[in-house]
């Protein structure tokens, strides 16, 4: 199956409602997605919620609510972000889920098998942020920098996984051009794999209430990564599911820089050992900051998307995150910077080519307009740098290359005056009604909401990515409707 995109995003943690980062992974994935679907791709795309984690089980214990009762509540919020963001996930996988509990517990099951677990006892660092145990060198004077945490020192018998038996493997993999990108997020994994090798993990825990079992011994709970890890394959019905045989391996797993080791290195030697093939693409992503600010419970700007998104509108937000987190970076999301885009280039260029235009429709020809010969404005158009910029992920980018022609149609519109020259009016109008069909399918990915209500107005339905060409519709009928974007004072 050459043709099928399979994409996923992190399981997010439920011990807090989601931020403006979970946000952001999704978008990023839902846009790759939707592009992938557009182009004629038969695409598979999963996110959901990582239930099974000692600290989601801390919080339900410190708000003294049954951790059960407060992990299905919070991971209703991550269910509503999708609603909210207006993805198009074709799946959300709940790790707390039976579909999912067995999956982890055969994979663990089959590195059993392979001979890969044996039980040792062990001391060391571990941070419930991360959900692993650290060693000296990951600490900056003796916390965890990525919680800016102490990791509590624990000292227990533990099954251990033989990660040390792939480090060759694991090196060869993670050295290849195309398996994590970008390349700096590559550089870090592989300096770090040459500079300490791989070192056996934990992968059970002793003693511990919340989590799944592992197979092979009741008194231990799988280790809640590789419990996590396993939903990509276990939303698809592994090992007999249909879903499962047609869409893994997954060509992306979109993840935070944080969390690139698990994905890039244990993941994959996971399933060396499981004997299941490996994802085809890690694709890392920078974080995201919010009004300039670390998002963090302490701050009190851990705001949830849910409440904000309504606010600013869906395409607004989706649009701003894309133009200022370029995906290798990392990037802020401020409210100002919502405020700008949504002013001047949503509603200053697309908005109002949108509204201008349809009102000249309406005011000379009824709305009703015949095809027309081709102006050459369709040639300011470059698809095929749109099409490289998305496939080197340079999501901004392709939306600056939409934007270029957007205001090269404006300046078309400017250049012929068409409510002064009868003429060739009928023409410049049907050029300017391609345009904007046009922008609305190369925009779709992006803004699908924006898409749709140009395409109501414009009297025509959605196509794919072979509809991007010029004089396709014989007639149109459009009709002026609300406008697209509202200026934000
Ligand atoms: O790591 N900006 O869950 P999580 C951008 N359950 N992305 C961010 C971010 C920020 N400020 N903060 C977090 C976990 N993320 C595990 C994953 S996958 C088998 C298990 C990203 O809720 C983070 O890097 O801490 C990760 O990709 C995702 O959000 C979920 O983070
Ligand atoms: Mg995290």
């Amino acid at each position: 199956m050459a043709n099928k995109f399979y994409i996923t995003t992190a399981i997010d943690y439920v011990n807090a409602k989601p931020h403006i980062g979970h946000a952001y992974e999704k978008i990023l994935t839902d846009v790759l997605a939707r592009w992938n679907r557009f182009s004629g791709k038969d695409t598979f795309f999963l996110t959901g919620t990582d239930e099974n984690a000692q600290k989601n089980a801390q919080v339900a214990k410190e708000k003294n609510i049954p951790t059960e009762k407060f992990v299905e509540d919070n991971s209703k919020h991550f269910e509503e972000l999708c609603k909210t963001l207006n993805l198009s996930n074709d799946d959300f996988i709940k790790t707390t889920q039976e579909r999912h509990v067995k999956v982890a517990q055969e994979i663990f099951q089959k590195i059993y098998d392979s001979g890969d677990i044996y039980k040792k006892s062990y001391a060391g660092n571990y941070c419930v942020g991360c959900e692993a145990f650290l060693t000296e060198r990951d600490l900056v004077e003796g916390k965890c920098p990525e919680h800016n945490k102490k990791p509590e020192l624990i000292e227990e018998e533990n099954y251990f996984f033989k990660l040390s038996k792939y480090e060759d493997k694991i090196l060869k993999l993670c050295s290849s051009d195309n398996f994590i990108v970008p390349a700096g997020f590559r550089k870090e994994i592989v300096n770090r794999i040459k500079s300490d090798g791989l070192k056996d993990i934990s992968v059970s825990r002793p003693g511990l209430e919340w989590g799944i079992d592992t197979p092979i011994d009741k008194g231990h709970k799988i280790y809640v990564w590789i419990d996590a890890l396993s939903n990509y394959i276990s939303a698809l019905g592994y090992p007999n599911g249909a879903k499962y045989k047609k869409y893994w391996p997954a060509e992306i797993h979109v993840v935070g820089k944080g969390i690139n080791w698990f994905h890039s290195v244990i993941w994959p030697a996971i399933l060396m050992s499981a004997k299941i093939p490996l994802p085809k693409q890690i694709l890392v992503h920078g974080y995201v900051t919010f009004n300039g600010k670390k998002i963090s419970k302490s701050l009190g700007n851990a705001i949830d998307p849910n409440d904000v998104v309504p606010k600013y509108g869906v395409d607004q937000f989706r649009y701003t995150m894309i133009k200022e987190v370029p995906f290798n970076q990392d990037g802020d999301f401020s409210e100002n910077s919502l405020k700008d885009r949504t002013n001047n280039e949503l509603a200053n260029d697309l908005g109002n080519l949108l509204s201008r235009t349809l009102s000249l429709c309406e005011k000379y020809f009824d709305g009703k307009l015949t095809k027309q010969k081709d102006d050459d404005l369709f040639k300011r158009l470059n698809l095929e740098k749109i099409e490289k910029h998305i496939s080197n992920y340079e999501l901004h980018l392709a939306l600056d290359e939409i934007w270029s022609f957007i205001r090269s149609a404006n300046k078309y519109v400017n250049d012929n005056e068409p409510w002064k020259n009868e003429e060739n009016r009928e023409v410049v109008l049907y050029n300017l009604l391609e345009s904007l069909r046009i922008s609305s399918l190369l925009l779709s990915s992006f803004m699908p909401e924006t898409s749709e209500k140009i395409n109501a107005q414009l009297g025509i339905k959605l196509g794919n990515i072979k509809d991007v060409k010029f004089g396709i519709i014989d007639k149109y009928i459009v009709k002026k409707g609300d406008i697209l974007f509202n200026k934000i004072e």
